[in-house]
């Protein structure tokens, strides 16, 4: 019954393991305090009361001291020699991916000239992806693109939602952003499309540029055009529209780049084939785009584009598979 019995023996201990041996001892089911306990039935009537106060007492005295000694123990260094002047552990740098390095290279080439970029959602309308494109609902032209839908209830006015198959959903968006032009927008977002071979991913990133303001020709265009191909593509890179075909752009066109093996020349070369590198989509922005942008039509006009930021990447490096991006292979990301 003498608490300083138990506390000599519980200030002796150095380990937690032996602290939780002597817990048990004398706490536990078993232990000596319920013991102590049981004796009181060997206790004269009168005396019970004082007695089970006392064993009670000196039990939570002992938990309380346990206690503290557990927290000293914790706290206590370990007495393993640690040499703080050794040098900290050198871990290998990451770099950024090859298509976060594109996105920041084609953002300054067009930041150079005045455009502003923007991520618009990869998650949009229908509305947003096709209508507000001059693409109403049930237009063949929405199959060029297969789409992605969400399971959601469809909006009233906008439709239902989809994973957005081109980055062309941002020119309605930015005209009403904007309001009244100039407007220069160079749109960076991610693209879905249920597609999976060398030269497309289910999952890709399109760069499209929006320009719109009073007198504005394909004569922009394409010196827009020549600009990013030798900034982007080096020196000497040229670009030519050929006459195709877009809902949302008239005319249209599909823009092609010199081919920096063969300098545009060579028929038979073994990249392009042709001398030339299809680059991406652009047009002069459609009366009824600029339209249902709230952008009169008769004051204003403008051109549009947009491009394959996986493509791009290959046709700078001469890459033959677009799925060695996503592949994870630090072998092939770490050459860029
Ligand atoms: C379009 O997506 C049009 N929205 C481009 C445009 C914008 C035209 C503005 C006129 C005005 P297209 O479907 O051709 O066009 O795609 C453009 C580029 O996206 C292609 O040249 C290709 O580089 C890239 N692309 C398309 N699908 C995939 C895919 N599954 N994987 C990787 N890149 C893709």
């Amino acid at each position: 019954m003498d608490l300083k019995k138990y506390e000599s023996k519980i200030n002796r201990v150095t380990s937690l393991d032996k602290l939780n041996e002597l817990e048990v001892r004398f706490l536990g089911r078993n232990g000596e305090i319920n013991k102590l306990l049981s004796e009181i039935e060997n206790i004269p009537d009168e005396q019970k009361k004082t007695y089970g106060q006392k064993i009670n007492q000196l039990k939570s005295s002992m938990y309380r001291y346990i206690e503290t000694k557990k927290k000293e123990l914790q706290n206590k260094k370990s007495d393993v020699f640690f040499d703080k002047t050794l040098p900290g552990k050198i871990y290998p740098k990451g770099s950024l991916h090859i298509i976060s390095n594109a996105i920041e290279e084609i953002t300054k080439i067009f930041e150079k000239i005045g455009f502003i970029r923007v991520s618009y959602p990869e998650v949009d309308w229908e509305y947003g992806a096709f209508e507000s494109l001059n693409m109403p609902s049930g237009h063949p032209a929405r199959d060029d693109v297969e789409t992605s839908f969400i399971e959601s209830a469809p909006h009233p006015r906008f439709g239902k939602m989809v994973l957005t198959p081109h980055t062309s959903n941002g020119q309605n968006r930015e005209m009403r952003r904007v309001g009244a032009p100039p407007i220069r927008m160079i749109n960076i977002s991610k693209c879905y499309r249920p597609n999976w071979d060398t030269t497309h991913t289910p999952m890709f990133h399109q760069f499209e540029g929006l320009c719109v303001d009073r007198e504005i020709t394909i004569a922009n265009l394409k010196g827009t055009l020549d600009y990013f191909a030798e900034k982007y593509f080096g020196k000497g890179t040229k670009t030519r529209l050929r006459p195709h075909h877009f809902q949302f752009t008239e005319p249209s066109f599909e823009v092609d780049i010199s081919c920096n093996v063969c300098g545009g020349k060579r028929m038979g070369c073994k990249v392009c084939k042709s001398g030339w590198l299809e680059l991406g989509g652009t047009g002069m922005v459609h009366p009824n785009v600029l339209k249902e942008g709230g952008i009169d039509h008769k004051k204003y006009s403008g051109w549009a584009f947009g491009c394959g930021i996986e493509r791009v990447i290959m046709m700078k490096y001469g890459l033959d598979d677009i799925r060695n991006y996503y592949s994870g292979d630090i072998r092939f990301l770490e050459q860029f």
